[in-house]
């Protein structure tokens, strides 16, 4: 996989958030394209995202976000994925050219803030305009 991009296209208009979005990107390429190794890094993107969510959560419970409830139960299941990639990796090893681990990460990371993050992103600008 190249190196991925945060683009414009993704800002949900939360600088916060934004940045958690640029630097989550910026671990996945760090995956593969970093000196730090491999768990490392898989470890950092994991407690960041952990991080990550709950300061998305939080935020949209400050605003009273109706679509959190679904929200979060997406980001619990990609947490529980992501560990237990994590887990089965360190048993089982990882070939140092497999690239499914960051192109899963990062094909999930970006449908999530297109589509679902991108929904309370207009939810809160649609919110704004009455
Ligand atoms: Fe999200």
């Amino acid at each position: 996989m190249s190196i991925i991009q945060w683009t414009e296209a993704m800002s949900v208009g939360v600088e916060a958030l934004d940045n958690d979005h640029k630097h989550l990107i910026h671990l996945i390429n760090g995956l593969h394209y970093s000196d730090t190794g491999f768990f490392e890094v898989f470890n950092e993107l994991l407690d960041y995202t952990c991080t990550h969510f709950e300061r998305e959560e939080n935020h949209l419970e400050a605003i009273g976000y109706p679509g959190l409830d679904g929200h979060r139960t997406q980001h619990d299941v990609f947490t529980n994925q992501v560990g237990a990639m994590l887990k089965r990796y360190r048993e089982e090893g990882l070939s140092e050219t497999d690239q499914s681990v960051s192109d899963f990460l990062w094909s999930w990371l970006k449908s999530h803030i297109l589509i679902e993050d991108m929904k309370y992103a207009a939810w809160t600008k649609a919110r704004h305009t009455l």
